[in-house]
């Protein structure tokens, strides 16, 4: 099998890479180790930053997201039993919609399919190889048999677990990694939102967020400890922690509570590969960096890769330059670095370290107050969540 573009994984990047290749009229064949409908349900994030919303727009690909979504001017930081609203039209001029990474996955891969493209599902890289020789290709199975990819370019888009990564030299690799010491557990739930907006809770209890997938069903979250068993936490003891962290000091505010449908683990961490491409292989999304969901920004920043990779893709088809491409790494990773410091700076601020004490709770505090009396603190915050200033 050859094609002009091979990728690995049909993420959100991968499947965003490859169509955005095929508006250019350039040929992509997407390898996905897992099935359709096991893609389809993965529950993850669902902030969309403004920038790629109108990425999905100008590539006809937003149109359920603007029907269904929701668009959100602001969140709310709610700590030491007040709440403060952070109003991003007033502070930065930009707004976030809010539709599932899940739903994005759903449309890009309806689409493709409409137009032709190849994604084989449960088709498993096992190889990248020749990435020196300027004619790579990929080992694949499809369970029964072994296959290879012939292609002039491969893109990993195959998420933290995939091969992508480690198929780059060991002695041209860097890695900047941090694991946290707590996760989040990650609800949906049949019940309407209890907020029109987000709301970030930092509380002595852990940190708690509550967002939202439609008007009908809630998606929460609450710092637990790592190594957590979802079989720990009975929907009783969940809906009462969340009540317990989200409350307010005048009692002002009620959780809904209803019925869950999905509750799920996910490790808190920060990791960075540099470079994101040596030869004929390039890395994008997950595949390269992670960030703590805290910043929303996982999805954004793969999405942002593989916006850049399309461009530089392009020019290099059109008159085989390679500037773009030449320039990939660093261009990717000046943005990566801005959303790594942005995710850890809300993770840090946010949830209380259980190895620390009463002095860096106050700091917090102290960290969140500021936030609530200074514009250009809250502007900074703002810009950030909406879509990373000054790259
Ligand atoms: P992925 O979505 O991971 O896609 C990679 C694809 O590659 C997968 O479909 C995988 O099956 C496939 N693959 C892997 N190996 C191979 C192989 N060898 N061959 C073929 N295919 C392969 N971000 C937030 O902002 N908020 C959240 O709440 C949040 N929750 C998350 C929960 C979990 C459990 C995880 C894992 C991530 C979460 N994220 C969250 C991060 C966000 O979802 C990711 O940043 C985003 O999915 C990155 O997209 P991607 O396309 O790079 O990678
Ligand atoms: C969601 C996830 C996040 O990590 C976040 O910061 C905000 C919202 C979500 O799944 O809706």
């Amino acid at each position: 099998m050859r094609t002009r573009v091979g990728i690995i994984g049909a993420g959100p990047a991968g499947l965003l890479l490859s169509h955005l290749l095929h508006l250019q009229g350039i040929e992509s064949v997407v390898l996905e180790a897992r099935s359709r409908d096991y893609v389809e349900r993965r529950q993850r994030a669902g902030v969309v930053e403004h920038a790629v919303a109108e990425t999905l727009r100008g590539a006809g690909v937003g149109g359920r997201m603007d029907r269904e979504g929701l668009v959100h001017h602001g969140i709310e930081l709610r700590f030491d039993g007040r709440a403060h609203h952070l109003d991003f039209p007033d502070l930065c001029g930009r707004e976030v919609v809010i539709y599932a990474q899940t739903e994005i996955v759903k449309d890009l891969i309806a689409r493709r399919l409409a137009d032709g493209g190849k994604i084989l599902f449960e088709s498993r890289a096992t190889a990248i190889e020749d990435i020196d020789a300027g004619s790579p290709h990929v080992r694949f199975t499809d369970g029964a048999a072994e296959q290879v990819l012939e292609c002039d370019i491969v893109v990993a888009c195959d998420g933290f677990h995939g091969i992508g990564r480690a198929s780059l030299p060991a002695e041209v690799v860097r890695t900047f990694d941090k694991v946290y010491p707590f996760s989040w557990l990650g609800i949906l739930a049949d019940v309407p939102p209890s907020c029109d907006e987000l709301i970030y809770a930092h509380s002595d209890r852990g940190f708690a967020l509550h967002s939202m997938r439609s008007e009908q069903v809630s998606r929460l979250y609450l710092q637990v400890p790592n190594g957590t068993d979802t079989a720990e936490w009975s929907d009783e003891r969940i809906w009462d922690e969340l009540t317990a962290r989200f409350a307010l000091a005048d009692g002002s505010w009620e959780l809904k509570r209803g019925p869950i449908t999905d509750k799920s683990i996910t490790p808190m961490r920060s990791f960075v590969t540099e470079p994101m491409r040596h030869g004929s292989l390039f890395l994008a999304g997950d595949a390269a960096h992670i960030v703590p969901p805290t910043g929303a920004k996982g999805l954004n920043l793969a999405m942002h890769d593989v916006m850049l990779l399309a461009e530089a893709l392009t020019a290099w088809d059109r008159d085989g330059s390679t500037t773009l491409l030449d320039s990939y790494s660093d261009d990717a990773l000046r943005r990566v670095w801005r959303a790594e410091h942005f995710s850890y700076r809300m993770t840090t601020m946010l949830h209380p370290d259980p190895q620390g004490g009463d002095f860096e709770r106050r700091l917090q505090i102290s960290d969140l107050d500021r936030i609530a009396a200074s514009r250009a603190a809250a502007t900074e915050i703002a810009e950030n969540y909406t879509g990373l200033p000054q790259v």
